[in-house]
């Protein structure tokens, strides 16, 4: 009986998350700045292409800083927020995960641009989620629908990330786990771990694999690499510890490209993380590495669908967050 009572409530609560979800959602709108500021997407898009043209690294940075925001207390642009004396914010959870300093940058720059056009109207989170899709396209990949209205937080700590987002250390089961809790599918994990194809990764998250790798010597590395690989690894990252700003792409045939390389990589032991490689190695991802090696559509489509997702998780709405003048800071905190 009381078994039965505790699967009822939680049903209930499953069906009232929901309908939470879909009538937040069902006020966000692809036109939803067309009469109060039309020029919105052509001022994004613009600063897009400069952007991403004078640093090509800016998609992979952007795409990055949105998942991390999206992942940590919903699509609101809490990452945005800078830290101050009083706050240590999101973005700085882990200083040593050292969000891209390109995609603040990109996103300041359309914001200065749209307050100048459309001043007060359109959101920091709205800027991030059309920039990175903008992005995405621009490199090649998948143009998919972003649908507008999201508010700004009001809130923006660096506990709130705890447990939120993938980990380079984390086992599969691990990282699945940060996935679910979210809402997101094994497929949807592996389509999203795609965005690997433009990313880049710095030598400490994966010197374990290059170096006295099982305690082998100093130059043993991770049987599971291809060995040419691992010795330009081992090469490129020879300085880590003095210099921890050098970084290598995940995808290294075609790393500014959006496409379905990262997959095929993998197959051939050019994965660049213990979690790439993972991708792989687990019964539970491989087969939908290898679907997605084999058919890039079905990885673009999937990708779409994902980041469509990705992009209204956890959206603030109405009352429950604001449009800042500034998206590094909360308005009653900046005048
Ligand atoms: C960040 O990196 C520094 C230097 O590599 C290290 O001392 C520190 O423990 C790291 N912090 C975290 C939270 O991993
Ligand atoms: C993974 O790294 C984080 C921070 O860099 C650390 O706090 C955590 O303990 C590590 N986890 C494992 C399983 O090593
Ligand atoms: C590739 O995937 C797409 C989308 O799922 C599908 O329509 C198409 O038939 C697949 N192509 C092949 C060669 O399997």
């Amino acid at each position: 009986m009381a078994r039965r009572h505790y699967a009822f409530t939680t049903l209930l609560v499953v069906a009232v998350a929901v309908a939470c979800l879909s009538s937040a959602d069902a006020k966000l709108t692809v036109n939803y700045y067309k009469k109060t500021c039309p020029s919105m997407e052509k001022i994004i898009s613009e600063a897009v292409t400069s952007k991403q043209l004078s640093n090509p690294t800016t998609a992979a940075g952007t795409l990055r800083v949105f998942f991390h925001d999206c992942f940590v207390s919903g699509c609101d642009a809490s990452t945005l927020i800078s830290s101050n004396r009083f706050n240590t914010a999101e973005r700085d959870a882990d200083i040593n995960l050292s969000l891209p300093g390109d995609a603040f940058d990109l996103v300041i720059r359309a914001k200065t641009t749209l307050e100048l056009e459309c001043p007060g109207i359109v959101s920091c989170s709205d800027i991030l989620a059309l920039a990175t899709r903008d992005l995405i396209s621009m490199v090649g990949g998948p143009f998919y629908t972003v649908r507008l209205g999201r508010k700004d937080s009001l809130t923006s700590t660096a506990s709130s990330a705890k447990g939120h987002l993938p980990m380079t250390n984390q086992t599969m089961t691990e990282i699945i786990g940060v996935f679910e809790k979210n809402g997101f599918t094994v497929q949807e994990l592996v389509a999203l771990t795609g965005a690997h194809t433009i990313g880049f990764s710095h030598c400490k998250e994966y010197v374990d694999r290059l170096y006295n790798y099982k305690h082998g010597g100093p130059k043993a590395f991770d049987p599971s690499m291809d060995p040419r690989y691992a010795k330009g690894l081992q090469a490129a990252c020879a300085k880590w510890k003095s210099d921890p700003t050098v970084a290598t792409f995940n995808d290294i045939m075609t790393p500014g490209k959006f496409d379905n390389f990262y997959f095929k990589n993998l197959e051939k032991g050019l994965g660049l993380l213990v979690t790439d490689e993972a991708l792989f190695q687990d019964k539970r991802t491989k087969p939908i590495v290898q679907l997605y090696a084999s058919n890039q559509t079905a990885f673009f489509n999937d990708f779409s669908h994902a980041m469509e997702k990705l992009s209204v998780f956890g959206i603030k709405t109405g009352r429950k967050g604001e449009v800042r003048r500034r998206c590094d800071a909360f308005n009653h905190l900046s005048t």
